[in-house]
């Protein structure tokens, strides 16, 4: 049995994670820039695929910048949320339910783009959902994914300011791989995750055709700075976007 096996699921969080983010969340709006920073250009030609959407805070992001959009996720609840916003916003936006290790509703080579903003770690089986999301891009398309930074965003990390400036890092069990859930009652990662380590997530991308053409650590800036500093010095995501081989 892995470890926090019993816990709420992500359909039992989604009011409550959307209550999250409509207040306004550091973190999730740095998932934003840190997303968009490595989109490639886009247009209303732009097919895009946003898998693990949640709410559809980075589906409305990319219909907002002119794609046409497509959110998909397995969480029924999450999707109600995110018709509820689309509708309210005028978001033009498909959403379908299927687990992002299949996506079989999408035909093979049918996006442009596809996004995965803070969800990777979420689903159990990275090389299916990696190579589901290979056979739904065309060639040329980009695939760009925001992750919980797999170094210092790992549930036995530990920051600490020091005297004077920056902050000191540990790392404990990095190389324990396994499914771990917050304890926090009010933590997103209550629902969830696994962590994986560096050399994973690069095996798992090489190993479904996707080569890495561009990553970020990006340090903290806006609402994340002011309310968690010690991310300006440290990076909480790691960004990247990848094409088909
Ligand atoms: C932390 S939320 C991120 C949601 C959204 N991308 C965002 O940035 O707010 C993780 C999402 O992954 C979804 N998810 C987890 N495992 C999944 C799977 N195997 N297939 C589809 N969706 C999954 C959950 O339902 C949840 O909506």
């Amino acid at each position: 049995m892995p470890d926090g096996a019993d816990g709420p699921s992500w359909s039992d969080i989604a009011d409550w994670y959307d209550k999250l983010l409509t207040a306004g969340s550091g973190p999730h709006e740095h998932a934003i820039e840190c997303l968009d920073r490595l989109l490639p250009d886009i247009d209303e030609t732009t097919d895009a695929l946003d898998v693990a959407c949640g709410q559809g805070i980075a589906a409305r992001h990319l219909a907002d910048l002119g794609a046409t959009v497509t959110g998909t996720d397995f969480s029924a609840s999450m999707l109600d949320n995110a018709r509820r916003h689309a509708a309210a916003t005028g978001h033009d936006i498909e959403w379908v339910a299927c687990n992002a290790e299949r996506l079989e509703p999408f035909r093979d080579a049918s996006f442009d783009l596809v996004t995965c903003q803070l969800a990777l770690m979420d689903i159990p089986d990275l090389d299916a959902a990696l190579g589901s999301i290979r056979r739904v891009m065309r060639p040329g398309a980009s695939f760009v994914f925001v992750i919980g930074h797999p170094v210092f965003l790992t549930p036995g990390a530990r920051l600490a300011q020091r005297e004077g400036d920056g902050y000191d890092v540990t790392v404990a069990g990095y190389l324990n791989e396994h499914f771990w859930r917050s304890s926090n009652p009010e933590g997103v990662r209550r629902a969830g995750n696994y962590h994986r380590t560096m050399a994973t997530y690069l095996t798992a991308l090489a190993n479904a055709g996707l080569r890495i053409v561009e990553a970020e650590e990006l340090g903290a800036t806006g609402r994340l700075a002011e309310d968690r500093p010690a991310y300006v010095d440290v990076p909480m995501f790691l960004s990247a976007r990848a094409v088909p081989i």
